[in-house]
This record gives C-alpha cells, sequence and structure tokens, in this order.
C-alpha cells in the first residue's frame, strides 16, 4: 500500500479531525538502520533513526506537517518561527504546499548553507536578526501574540504531537522499546516529544517497557546541564546552538521519569562522531544530529552501559543541510591534477600514503 504520510498513518494518537487538511510530503516512515561497525566496536546494539531522510532533510517535517495542517484548518493565512535553520525549512515547505504564507526569523551568519538555501527556494520571507536563536524566539512570540499569524516553533504544542511519532515508528521498526533512546538536545522539544511518543504506546499496549531516555547538549550551550541559561551559547553544532531551551522542564523529565540523564559533549566530540559514522556507517548527519552519537561513545567510556544493550540513537538532520563543515574538517579540498592517465595513476599512489 502506498504510504500516506503521518497524518493518515497516526491519525488515531493524533489531533486529527474531519476538519483537518490531510497535508503531506510524505514525512515520516524514515528508515532504522542497524550500526554494524559502531555496535562491534562499543558492544552495544546501535541504531540510527536516520531522520535527515524526511522531505526537508531533518526531523522537523513531522511536527512542522502537524502544525501546518491546524494552522490551516484554524482558517491562518500566515505562520511565523524562529529558527536555526531546520524548522525554518521545514516551515517555509509545508507553508508552501498548503498555501500559506512563511515569515522565519534566523541568527544572522549562524545557520548552516544549506538550510539558507531551503528557507528561500520554498518561497518564505527569510529575515536575519544580529542576535542569536533565543533572542530570534522572543521576537517572534512577542509578534505572534499581538498578530494573526500563528507560532510553528515547538513551543506550539502541535510540533510536538507531530514529532511524537518517531518513538512510534521506533518501536514498530524494532519490534519493541530501545533499551536507550539517544538524542540531541537543543530547544528540547524533540527529546520532550519522543518520550511522550514512547509513553503513549505503552500505554496503548504496544510495546511492555519504556526506553531511558538520554540527551545531548553541545557543551557550550549546555543550560540544562548547568541549570541556567547561557547568554551568549557557542558551538559548532549550529542546529543546537540554544542557551535558554523553550520546553527545558519537558528535557528534565523526560530524562528523570525514564531513568536517563541530559548531559552533554563538546565540540571535538561532536565532529569525531560526526566524521565516524560517516566513515564507518556510510550515514552522513548534521553535526548537531552526530551529538547523539558522541553522548554514546561518551557514555560507554565512562561505564555507563552493559554489554549489548540497545540503543537507537536519533540523528536528526542530514549532512548535506552543512557541506562547509564537512569540507573544514577533514582539509576536504580535492586534489587537482592533469586531465591524464598518468597524472591520476600518481595521485591515487600520493593518497593511499
Ligand atoms: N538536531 C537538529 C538537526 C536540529 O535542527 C535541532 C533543532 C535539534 C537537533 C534539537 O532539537 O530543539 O527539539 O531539542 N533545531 C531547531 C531549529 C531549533 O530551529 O531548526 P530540539
Amino acid at each position: 500500500m502506498r504510504y500516506m504520510g503521518l497524518l493518515q498513518t497516526y491519525k488515531s494518537y493524533l489531533p486529527v479531525t474531519d476538519k483537518t487538511p490531510m497535508l503531506t510530503l510524505q514525512e515520516g516512515n524514515t528508515p532504522l538502520i542497524h550500526a554494524e561497525n559502531l555496535s562491534n566496536e562499543l558492544d552495544l546494539d546501535i541504531y540510527f533513526k536516520y531522520e535527515g531522510l524526511n522531505p526537508t532533510g531533518s526531523f522537523k517535517d513531522r511536527g512542522m506537517v502537524m502544525a501546518v495542517a491546524k494552522a490551516m484548518e484554524e482558517g491562518s493565512r500566515t505562520i511565523m518561527c524562529a529558527s536555526t535553520g531546520n524548522t525554518s525549512a521545514a516551515a517555509a515547505a509545508y507553508a508552501a504546499r498548503g498555501g500559506l504564507n512563511c515569515i522565519v526569523l534566523i541568527p544572522n551568519n549562524n545557520i548552516a548553507l544549506g538550510k539558507l538555501a531551503q528557507a528561500i527556494i520554498y518561497g518564505a520571507k527569510v529575515i536575519a536578526i544580529e542576535g542569536n536563536f533565543d533572542r530570534a524566539l522572543e521576537i517572534v512570540r512577542e509578534i505572534t501574540a499581538k498578530h494573526p499569524i500563528t507560532l510553528v516553533n515547538s513551543v506550539n504544542p502541535f510540533r510536538i504531537e507531530g514529532q511524537k511519532t518517531a518513538a512510534f515508528e521506533v518501536v514498530e521498526q524494532l519490534g519493541k522499546a530501545p533499551d536507550y533512546l539517544a538524542i540531541p538536545v537543543g530547544n528540547a522539544g524533540n527529546i520532550t516529544a519522543y518520550w511522550k511518543g514512547f509513553k503513549e504506546f505503552h500505554a496503548a499496549g504496544k510495546s511492555a517497557s519504556l526506553p531511558k531516555m538520554i540527551g545531548f547538549e553541545a557543551e557550550g550551550s549546555a543550560a540544562i546541564v548547568r541549570g541556567e541559561p547561557i547568554p551568549n551559547p557557542e558551538t559548532v553544532a549550529t542546529a543546537i546552538r540554544i542557551g535558554n531551551p523553550a520546553t527545558w522542564q519537558g528535557a528534565v523529565a523526560a530524562a528523570k521519569d525514564s531513568g536517563g540523564q541530559i548531559n552533554y559533549v563538546t565540540d571535538e566530540q561532536i565532529l569525531h562522531a560526526y566524521k565516524t559514522i560517516a566513515a564507518r556507517e556510510g550515514i552522513f548527519a548534521e553535526p548537531a544530529s552526530a551529538a547523539s552519537i558522541a553522548g554514546v561513545m561518551k557514555l560507554k567510556q565512562e561505564g555507563y552501559f552493559e554489554k549489548g544493550q540497545s540503543v537507537v540513537c536519533v540523528l536528526t538532520g542530514h549532512g548535506l543541510k552543512d557541506p562547509n563543515i564537512a569540507i573544514k574538517s577533514v582539509n576536504g579540498d580535492p586534489m587537482v591534477v592533469k586531465d591524464s592517465e598518468e597524472a591520476v595513476m600518481d595521485a591515487i599512489q600520493k593518497l593511499e600514503n
């Protein structure tokens, strides 16, 4: 049967009514890929929930399809969000599909090239502020409170509803809940959504157990770990460069109630994990996504896991979103040689050394 998208597939678990338009770009239904090499190396059973294969290349499509469908149902004409890039790409795409206007506010010079390209080509009004994501979200909240514009950041509860479907898929694909769910934490909507999804599927009798939720912030923006907002968050993983997570309490509750934890990883650990999953598993995810696997590597070293336990790492966005980081992180400019067989053979030999 043809896949009909998230609203259709999980209708009975979502706030879908007779009046909700069945908007879809065929989001969701992303693969759960077994990490053969890393599992062997770390003595764990590791899987990647590869959310980069959503229509706009990130998990945001799950929440955005629900939020935009509800905005349409309510007769809204315009949606707006603040974004480190992926939310704006998803908002712009679903607004285009649904015939709505879209306004996005981004931190100037701090979003990845691919994400900016997406928002522009889908036809959103893109405004870059001289300020960070946290400030952009404050401004969006102020504007949408005063004007007939629908806010589609993850403080919109429909976003969380859509995003919880990823947990449903993990349970269906694995045949059970994993022992651990490892996930990057930025604004903290996604960890909150996964935890809600796991609990709902458990309550519906679809899984016998619940996973421990382990969330990872970037060290330079680890507000939750430090226990206070960070005015000037910094990290190479621009997607999670957030100093005052809007769903802070949701993340804390997910970790506490599941018996997991919120921890942090350094930029170095993020880039190491980022390169490792590409070079060892053939999977290209953006730096923020690699925070999940970096976190698992860190906790493994600290003796946190038992041998053979199952860990699903959420890879939140596609690596092609941020090509500049890929090239920079491996000194990746290709060797340029003459167009002859000899020159190419020479180059191959040099590269082997
Ligand atoms: N990974 C990626 C690739 C993201 O884009 C984000 C968030 C996260 C992880 C963290 O998810 O915020 O739910 O904890 N990006 C938002 C955006 C902030 O604007 O695209 P979270």
